[in-house]
């Protein structure tokens, strides 16, 4: 399994001082910073646009993982890429026409991933899995953070991680000092968490999820 990866998610910082909860969160172990995009149609919230990601851009050590929660992708990739984004991940239940999208990704100078929601099966992202750099298995409803850990989608974490060994595989949503340990023994090895590394001391939440 490709080495662990704690990616905290911004949506839970304090966005009023957007430098300084990332340089803390940076100094306090992130891996990767993971920037929440939802677009108020693929899901029922708005949050961050390419000016907010370049602004974050400006004041990051880390790479920017961002998760593309819209109902038509396609039409920001570049965009989110030229803003500053580093791996970009796009949901298969959008309307993106895939293998174009993901192309479009890597032609813009990103990593490309797939999220897939709890409900879907990793069916629908096999055809892909050789083209993309990382698969997000969501174990939450997408569009908010603070909510309850889905333990079903363990299932599709451990389908995903037998049929790509060496894949990073990222689980978002739920993640605490106590679901973490079954989303790692499942398969996963990027680990997204909001609410539970920001209402709290980072470095000790941080490393709470490090686990093996
Ligand atoms: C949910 C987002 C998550 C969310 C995670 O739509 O994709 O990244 O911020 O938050 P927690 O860790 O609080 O579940
Ligand atoms: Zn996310």
């Amino acid at each position: 399994m490709p080495i662990l990866k704690i990616a905290p998610s911004l949506l839970s910082c304090d966005f009023a001082n957007i430098q300084r909860e990332v340089e803390a969160i940076e100094a306090a172990g992130a891996d990767l910073l993971h920037v929440d995009v939802m677009d108020a149609h693929f899901v029922p919230n708005l949050t961050i646009g390419p000016p907010v990601v370049a602004a974050i851009k400006r004041v990051a050590g880390k790479p920017l993982d961002c998760h593309l929660m819209m109902t038509d992708p396609q039409r920001y990739v570049a965009e989110f890429a030229k803003a500053g984004a580093d791996i970009i991940t796009i949901h298969v239940e959008s309307n993106a026409p895939i293998t174009e999208t993901l192309n479009a990704i890597r032609k813009a100078g990103a990593k490309p991933g797939l999220v897939l929601n709890p409900d879907t099966s990793i069916e629908a992202a096999k055809p892909w899995l050789s083209q993309i750099e990382m698969l997000l298995v969501m174990s939450v409803w997408p569009g908010f953070g603070g909510q309850k850990f889905i333990a079903k989608v363990l299932e599709t974490v451990k389908a995903a991680r037998a049929l790509a060994p060496n894949l990073d595989i990222e689980i978002d949503g739920g993640i605490n000092a106590e679901t973490v340990k079954q989303a790692v023994d499942a398969g996963a090895n990027v680990l997204v968490a909001g609410s539970y590394v920001f209402s709290g001391n980072y470095a000790e939440r941080i490393r709470s999820l490090r686990v093996n």
